[in-house]
Parts: structure tokens; sequence; C-alpha cells
């Protein structure tokens, strides 16, 4: 019976996730035994619902700031569903740990399959393939910006939290610096909006260029889509950045004069959607956040044919690093080391 119920539950697609007990989590997981992953809040576990479907358990510490970032996923997340966005099952808020209970996604994180430092474990996509994926993640994020009464910005999208379900579907995760506003009030305070290294978006760190809304958001997906483009890294800490800036000078020269890049063994069809790609995340990374398209016209322009795209103005590329404000600092994980040496932060400007 118990088995129905539940089933019956997840199908309803507006209800809310379901409050579990401490101990129904445990056993869930087999006494947390099965480790998917380790975030900035905690770790995440595998467990199997008692329908026999599998879900993914977010532990989070137990510190203040958990406690909001807590509220922000279940506030989020627990009252939308979307394709394109993860799904959160369930929740508890008792036990030494709030925890969040998610649809597990078999194919891990997307960063993984767009690059790796080892050529050897990358696991190839077709360039139609990756393509469909940044259509994918540009759904999920349109409809978290389009809600009507309320706007849900996200400010961490980045590889690592668009997950994949065995059909390689992405679903843009992690809500933990997710925020709700009235659809209305476009313009958020400064406070609110912290980010990752290489996503966040310049008016950060640069307030006369325009107030933070939901183009910190169409900003970091421009990162993301121009990494996938491209496959390779905007920031990585040892990489060489006059590359990256190079790479995109580059690359605007030649679209700007009507030319097509050579892709060493790519189709006619191919080099069309890279260019068609490369060219709707410079618009998304525009300096200035009024330049930027909203997520909607991303969609339209990434459905649509690279011939009627324009191009957009050049972005602006940075040689001298601007030091990021105090907030921004939060959430850096892996790329810490290069942030905390101030040398590196020009590369997040292109
Ligand atoms: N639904 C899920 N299915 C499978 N793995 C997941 C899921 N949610 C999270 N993970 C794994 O746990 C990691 C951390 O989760 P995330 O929600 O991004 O937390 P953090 O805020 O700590 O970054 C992810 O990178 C992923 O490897
Ligand atoms: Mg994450």
């Amino acid at each position: 019976m118990y088995d129905v119920i539940e089933e019956f539950l997840r199908s309803q697609i507006n209800l809310m996730p379901i409050r579990y007990t401490y101990s129904k989590i445990k056993k869930m997981s087999k006494g947390f035994k099965d480790k998917l992953g380790e975030g900035g809040y905690g770790f995440v576990y595998k467990g199997k619902l008692e329908s026999g479907s599998f879900v993914a358990i977010k532990m989070l510490g137990n510190s203040k700031a958990n406690g909001q970032e807590f509220i922000s996923e279940v506030a989020t997340i627990g009252r939308i569903h979307h394709v394109n966005v993860v799904q959160l099952i369930g929740f508890c808020a008792e036990g030494p740990k709030c925890t969040l209970i998610y649809e597990f996604m078999p194919s891990g994180f997307l960063e993984k399959y767009i690059f790796s430092q080892e050529e050897s474990i990358r696991i190839p996509l077709s360039i139609e393939k990756i393509f469909e994926i940044s259509l994918g993640v540009a759904r999920g994020i349109e409809y978290l910006h389009r809600e009507c009464d309320i706007q849900i910005l996200h400010f961490d999208i980045k590889p690592r939290n668009i997950l994949l379900d065995k059909n390689f579907i992405p679903k843009v995760s992690d809500f933990g610096l997710a925020k709700l506003y009235p659809a209305n009030d476009s313009i958020v305070s400064l406070t609110a909006a912290k980010g990752t290294l290489g996503y966040i978006t310049p008016e950060l760190f640069y307030k006369n260029i325009g107030g933070v809304s939901y183009k910190a958001d169409v900003y970091s997906f421009g990162m993301l889509l121009l990494e996938m483009a491209s496959r390779r890294k905007n920031v990585n800490a040892f990489a060489d950045h006059s590359s990256q800036i190079y790479f995109l000078t580059w690359v605007y020269g030649q679209f700007s004069e009507g030319n097509d890049i050579e892709i060493e063994d790519a189709t006619e069809e191919e080099k069309k959607i890279v260019k068609k790609m490369i060219i709707v995340a410079l618009w998304c990374i525009q300096m200035k956040p009024s330049d930027r398209p909203s997520m909607n016209k991303v969609v339209e322009m990434l459905e649509g044919e690279v011939e009627f795209l324009q191009m957009p103005s050049k972005p602006f590329l940075s040689s001298s690093p601007a030091r990021p404000t105090e907030d921004v600092g939060d959430n850096l994980n892996s790329t810490s080391s290069s942030f905390q040496s101030g040398e590196s932060s020009q590369s997040t400007k292109l």
C-alpha cells in the first residue's frame, strides 16, 4: 500500500516534496553506504525508495549557513517541475543533519563529459548531443526565470551543477544559492548573489554596469555554452589564460568577417552547430547585463538557424584583474586556489 501511495504522490507534479523521518533516510541509504559526491556543504549518498527507484540523498552540515541552503532548495525546486530541472522528492529536517532527497541521476555531472584533465577518461559525446544538452539546460533555466508569480534565480550555473539522467537529458541542479523573487522585482541585492569563479557575472565586480538580476544566470549559461562548444575550460588554474582570451578574440574576428572556423573531422552541419553555440554564448557573456538576451530569447536563438543570428558586440576582454567583492568568495570550490592568489581572476572576464 505504501508503495502505491508513494508512487501516486510522486506523480502529482505540483505537490510539495514528501517529508521523511531520519530513520527512513537511514534505511533508504542502507546506513549511508554509497557516497555519490561531495559538495561544498556535505556528502551526497545513493539511496533506494521502497518503490524501487533510486535517489540521491544530500546531507547538509548543521551550521546556520546550511540551514539557509536547505530552505533555499526546498523553497525553490520543492515547488516546481520541469524535465530539465532535477526533481526534489523529499526532505528531512530532523536527526543530525538536514537532508534533501532527489531523483537519482545515473550519468553524473556534465563537466566530466565536456572536459577532463586527462584526455583518456573523457567520454566523447557527439556535437549534436552536446548541443541538445545545451538546449535542455537553456530550457531549464528559462523555466526558472519564467514562472508567473515568482522567478527563481539560480546563481550557480556551471557544468558541475548540471546532472544527466540515463538518456543524457540534462537537469539543472544544486539550488543551494538560488533565490526566489517576485517576477516584477528584477534587481536583487548584491549580497544575495554569489557564485563560482569562472561563471560569476561581471556586475558583481563592476558596480557601474548594472544591477544584479536574472541576467547573472544568462552570463553563467553563456560561459557554460562557450565551454561546451569549444570543449575548453574557461577557468583553469593551470591553463594559459592568454590562450583563452586569444581564442575568443580570434573566433569573434572570424565570425564577424563571415568566416567559418575549421574543426577537425567535423561535418558542415556540426560546424554550423558549434558556430551557433558560440554566437549565442557571445551574446550571453556581454559585459552589460542589458545587452544580454533573456533565456527565452536564448532558447529561440538556439532553436533557430545560425544564418539568422546577428553578431553581438565584441565581449569585453580584460587584461587587468579586478578584485571581486567579498561576497563572491563564498562558494568557490575547486578554483579557490587560483582565486585567492588574485592573479588569475582576469580569466573570469572575457
Ligand atoms: N540527483 C543526483 N543524482 C546523482 N548524483 C548527485 C545528485 N545530486 C548530487 N549528486 C552528486 O553530488 C555532488 C554534489 O551535489 P550538489 O547538489 O551540487 O551539492 P553542492 O552544493 O555541495 O555542490 C554532485 O556534483 C553530484 O556528483
Ligand atoms: Mg554543486
